[in-house]
């Protein structure tokens, strides 16, 4: 792999421009605005999305259910809620407007790096009340401080209503978060959502697509609201390989696992074949097998494993193990982004795999609008040039990548966002899944996780040398 420095429009020529679109893309919603009114108007749609989202889940469950802890891997729903209105205060209300802190002996409680996950329960939190009362106060005042701050490109924080972006990402990011904590809990289901499309030509689908070898642009340096780790454009060189259409299904994992895949060895690296013989792993977590049926337990509800859907909640160690047993491996982070964004006619990075237009609902599951996958081949508009599907939405997607700096990576706005999760502890996701909003969600956007992960909605396709 080779590195060189290169903004968004040198070679290969300019990507993610906004406002420029590929041949043939479809312009919906088109890119991201220029216009400092556009702007401020799409920030208040973003910030008024996320609350909308957070409210629902956080309304869903009582405020017994709120406070309660429902797995020693999340914080309660109550935290989450005032740690996204304790984020806007500090963002918005101090760094952007200047303003004192409102409450400053409650800034510790909600300091991610502070307390871990498990002992958050522990901490005098806000009560439900008074959580919502606050984050609710600081959301009237933020609203005035967007409707009186010109959103001047000479400010970083400002620039194309930078912070406002990052907060109504944030608090998407942890309704993602919340989303994770409702399938934890037990009990009967608190949420109910449409059942996605299904495919229509999923038979007629080639099981894998050749990428040609060749340079394309990673990342991006014009994408107003991508966060540090997206950051800057550079051309990789990648060579050839093959990617497989879809996201592997649920039928296809069940074959590794009735083939004994978690009961040998040779198809897990040293520390995934520990973790399977600690916990005694035998299939994707919130699986189970009952009187000669695979079931999965998913919102409140058990049904049986739906074959054609992608795997979800599977961790890293698992795609891996699966991959090997297949006699493949998982993508590249470069592999993945080039397969999503390189448009092989124009030579030019896209924004998504369709085009630069924003994501509508004929594009890609998102925004928790489905409370689960739709089937592999489904959203044949979203599809990328080559025809691979589904990169965007569905599930987040393991790669076999580090979570690392690009070159020229400056931390911006805080060191606490990435760069203290860079080195290899850490595997990159891609793609985004059904409980990511639009707003966090791009071609270039970059997730990552501790490879033992598999409460989060995560899933993988594989990939082979040419
Ligand atoms: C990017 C999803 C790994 O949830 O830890 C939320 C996002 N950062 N608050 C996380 C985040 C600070 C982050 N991930
Ligand atoms: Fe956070």
């Amino acid at each position: 792999m080779t590195h060189s420095p290169a903004s968004d429009s040198s070679r290969p020529p300019a990507s993610a421009q906004p406002g420029a679109s590929g041949p043939g893309s479809p312009v919906r919603g088109a890119a991201h605005p220029t216009d400092p009114e556009a702007l401020r108007q799409r920030a208040l749609a973003a910030l008024l999305a996320a609350r909308e989202r957070t409210t629902l889940l956080t309304d869903s469950v009582d405020d017994r259910e709120l406070a309660a802890q429902h797995s020693s891997l999340m914080s309660p729903l109550v935290w989450d809620l005032a740690h996204i209105g304790n984020q806007e205060e500090l963002w918005l209300l101090r760094m952007v407007a200047g303003r004192e802190a409102m409450r400053p002996e409650i800034d510790g409680l909600y300091d991610a790096f502070q307390h871990s996950r498990a002992s958050r329960p522990s901490l005098p939190l806000l009560p439900p009340a008074e959580a919502r009362s606050y984050t609710a106060e600081v959301r009237n005042r933020a609203l005035d401080v967007l409707d009186g701050t010109a959103l001047r490109d000479d400010l970083p924080l400002l620039r194309s209503g930078f912070a406002f972006g990052m907060i109504a990402q944030h608090e998407q990011q942890h309704d993602e978060t919340m989303l994770i904590t409702h399938q934890l809990r037990s009990g009967p289901a608190a949420l109910t959502a449409l059942q996605p499309p299904a495919p229509t030509d999923s038979g007629l689908l080639p099981a894998e697509v050749l990428v040609d070898a060749g340079p394309f642009t990673m990342g991006t340096t014009t994408e107003p609201w991508a966060l540090d780790n997206e950051r800057p454009a550079h051309v990789r060189d990648v060579a050839g390989f093959f990617i497989d259409t879809t996201p592997v299904t649920c039928g296809a994992y069940l074959r590794f696992v009735e083939d004994g895949g978690y009961a040998e060895r040779r198809w897990w690296n040293p520390e995934g074949w520990a973790m399977v013989r600690e916990h005694e792993l035998t299939a994707p977590l919130f699986w189970r097998r009952e009187a000669g049926q695979w079931l999965r337990h998913r919102f409140g509800v058990t049904e049986p494993v739906p074959e054609h859907e992608p795997v979800l909640h599977v961790s890293w160690y698992e795609a891996d193990a699966y991959a090997r047993w297949a006699g493949r491996r998982l993508p590249t982070e470069a592999e993945w982004e080039k397969a999503a964004r390189h448009d092989p006619a124009s030579g030019r990075s896209r924004r998504y795999p369709w085009g630069d237009g924003d994501p509508s609902p004929e594009h890609a599951n998102l925004g928790q609008r489905h409370l689960r996958p739709a089937p592999a081949g489904a959203y044949t508009a979203g599809q990328s040039p080559l025809g691979v599907r589904q990169l965007i939405g569905d599930v987040w997607e393991w790669t076999a990548s580090d979570f690392l700096p690009y070159p020229g990576f400056s931390a911006f706005p805080y060191r606490e966002y990435s760069e203290v999760f860079f080195g290899p502890a850490h595997k990159v996701l891609r793609g985004g899944s059904f409980a990511v909003d639009p707003v966090a969600c791009r071609g270039t956007f970059r997730n990552w996780d501790l490879p033992v992960r598999r409460q989060i909605f995560s899933g993988f396709r594989t990939a082979r040398d040419v």
